[in-house]
């Protein structure tokens, strides 16, 4: 058997982490942890409760009470917050434009990379996000930074929308997305950044299954390197 290892991967929106990191904890047979859904999660509740995603000290006091799960499908995974399954209404064009603001707060951060870190102590894992590499697992064997155009990512997003019955615009959603990568590229806690050690991967003009062979390539050299 060979020793499991811990697989960040982060970068901007839409630059294809989660369908690369799916794929990664299929072939391994590790467990894939989202933790953008976890701040969407949250967000989704905050605005059901009418809280100002500004307000940190009532966000905290919402995330205290809680429940947020992942539950591993087939061929994706499903989000239950406080039991219900909220997969599909947590990518909504409002959940999607308000997320960064609630993810700025560092209360929210520490507690959301607690919850993260705690997911990741049982066994292998692929986790995806902002600042994995950099702060939420820093040990992990292997590190990717996904990149592509903001154009691409635009057009992948715009067509994924159509695909979900999301009304989509393809010029107001490149707007929204330099917004978001904006913001949770100056926040000042924990902002979206490359680590250090982490590989760039730049997907314009890959395709997904080479993205994926790329980061099972780093992983199994690591694994070489762990031995046994
Ligand atoms: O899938 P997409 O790239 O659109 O976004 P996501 O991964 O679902 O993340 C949604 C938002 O959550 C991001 O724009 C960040 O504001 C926040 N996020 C974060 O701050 N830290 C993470 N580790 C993951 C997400
Ligand atoms: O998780 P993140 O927001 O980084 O991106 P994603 O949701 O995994 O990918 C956004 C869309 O881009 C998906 O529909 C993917 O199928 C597509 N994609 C692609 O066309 N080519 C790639 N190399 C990676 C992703």
């Amino acid at each position: 058997n060979k020793a499991e290892i811990a697989i960040a991967i982060d970068g901007p929106a839409a630059a294809g982490k989660s369908t690369v990191a799916k794929i990664t904890a299929r072939k391994l047979n590790y467990i894939y942890v989202d933790t953008g859904a976890m701040y969407r999660a949250l967000t989704l509740k905050s605005l059901n409760s009418e809280i100002d995603p500004d307000n940190e000290k009532a966000l905290i006091e919402l995330l205290t009470l809680t429940d947020i799960e992942l539950i591993q499908g087939e061929n994706n995974q499903h989000v239950l917050l406080d039991e219900y399954d909220v997969t599909h209404d947590i990518r909504s064009e409002q959940v999607t434009n308000n997320v960064s603001y609630v993810a700025q707060h560092p209360l929210i951060r520490k507690e959301m990379v607690k919850r993260q870190q705690k997911l990741a102590e049982k066994r292998g894992v692929v986790m995806d996000g902002r600042d994995i590499g950099t702060h939420v697992l820093p040990n992990a064997e292997v590190k990717i930074f996904l990149i592509a155009t903001v154009e691409e990512r635009a057009r992948r997003r715009h067509e994924e929308n159509l695909k979900k019955g999301f009304s989509s615009d393809l010029d107001t959603l490149k707007k929204e997305i330099e917004q978001r990568d904006l913001i949770d590229s100056k926040r000042e806690a924990s902002p979206l950044l490359k680590a250090d050690d982490a590989i760039e991967i730049d997907t314009t003009s890959i395709t997904i299954d080479e993205v994926a062979e790329r980061i099972l390539d780093e992983a199994y050299k690591v694994m070489g390197q762990k031995g046994d």
